[in-house]
């Protein structure tokens, strides 16, 4: 078996959802299993133009011949899982959930909303108030209520480390971005759990050695929801004009911008990640003309020169360009 992981290198959204959909298309992976902390997560997917906003299903989804799959160390939400397979009209035997995965209930979610016990903590940090946080407690006090005993689940139990370890590829998908690592970022402005990728591979059962690639995502800017520090953050106006304005797909909470690229950090996640390979998405947000190009050497001089400026001082390969959010806007240089 050889597995692939998708990680974000900044603060989540780097757009890994669009990566790891094209990476489905092209690859042609057996399995695409989503890693990751829960339905704090939100991807958006444009295929033909039409779009798929999505927090549980692997955005991999658009491969149709790929098993789709949710670890163990990731938090369900029945209810949306459900809604999500029927939104997306996927056929309901590609899915399987495994039976250890946490369930999130709608007392995690109450929790954080309104008066809830968590409520002061959650607006401090600016949490996604999907219960994440509270299920993760949970599970840590092994108190949590598992996928295995909710009956909702029931058709798609399976044991996903198993399925992983028993094919030929599997395209890992992380959620969330290495500064929000509840281990390594800027913590307590952090979400429940570790983001990186060996935290990803162990989500779905794989162990190390069987990983072969890492791909960090990397937005040509940087952004970043809820509170915590920011350095080089610019106003929300000077944002809307730069077009580098942004809304979260979970909460609508329009992101927080910084214009450049915080390269001692992405170092530093690339050194714990193991990155080989980078994906740099929005090239076209910051330079108009490179919209929808997908041959490297059609893009104009200064795109290229950011390009190859990103890969000199982080010493890896930009294998992956986005230049749009359809699937097809790519440049794949692997
Ligand atoms: P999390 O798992 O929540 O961290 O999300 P994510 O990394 O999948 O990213 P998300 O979908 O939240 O945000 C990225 C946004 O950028 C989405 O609206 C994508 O459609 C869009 N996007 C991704 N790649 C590109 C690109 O190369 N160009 C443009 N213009 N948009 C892109
Ligand atoms: P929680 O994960 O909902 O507990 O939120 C904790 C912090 O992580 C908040 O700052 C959230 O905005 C941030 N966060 C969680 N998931 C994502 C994500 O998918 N993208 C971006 N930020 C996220
Ligand atoms: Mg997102």
């Amino acid at each position: 078996m050889k597995a692939m992981v998708v990680v974000g290198g900044q603060y989540g959204d780097e757009g890994k959802g669009k990566v790891v959909s094209h990476l489905a298309t092209n690859d042609k992976p057996n399995v695409v299993a989503r890693a990751g902390v829960g339905p704090n997560a939100g991807h958006q997917v444009w295929v033909d133009n039409i779009k798929f906003p999505m927090s549980m299903l692997p955005s991999g989804f658009v491969y149709e011949k790929a098993r789709l799959l949710i670890g163990a160390g990731v938090l369900v939400n029945p209810t949306r899982l459900l809604k999500e397979i029927d939104d997306l009209k996927i056929d309901r035997k590609r899915v399987g959930v495994d039976s250890r995965s946490t369930v999130i209930t709608q007392a995690h979610i109450d929790s954080e909303k309104g008066t809830g016990a968590e409520s002061e903590l959650s607006n401090k940090i600016g949490t996604t108030k999907t219960g994440c946080g509270p299920a993760m407690a949970d599970r840590v006090r092994r108190v949590a209520k598992l996928a295995n005993d909710e009956p909702v689940l029931a058709e798609f139990l399976t044991d996903v480390a198993k399925e992983c370890n028993s094919a030929e590829k599997v395209l890992v998908e992380a959620t969330q971005g290495f500064m929000i690592s509840l281990l390594y970022g800027c913590y307590p402005f952090v979400t429940s759990k570790d983001t990186s990728a060996s935290t990803a591979a162990a989500d779905v059962g794989i162990g190390p050695l069987c990983v072969k690639d890492v791909v960090m995502v990397v937005k040509s800017y940087t952004t970043r929801v809820g509170a915590g520090p920011f350095a080089g953050e610019i106003t929300n106006e000077r944002a809307k004009e730069l077009g580098y304005d942004e809304y979260g797909t979970v909460t609508g909470r329009q992101r927080r911008v910084s214009e450049s690229l915080n390269f001692d950090e992405l170092k530093y996640a690339a050194m714990i990640n193991s990155a080989n390979h980078i994906a740099l998405t929005k090239l076209d947000t910051k330079f108009k003309d490179a919209k929808g190009i997908t041959v490297y050497d059609d893009l104009p001089f200064a795109a290229r020169e950011f390009v190859e400026e990103i890969e000199a001082k982080m010493s890896l390969p930009v294998s992956l360009v986005g230049t749009g959010p359809n699937v097809n806007e790519i440049i794949d240089r692997r």
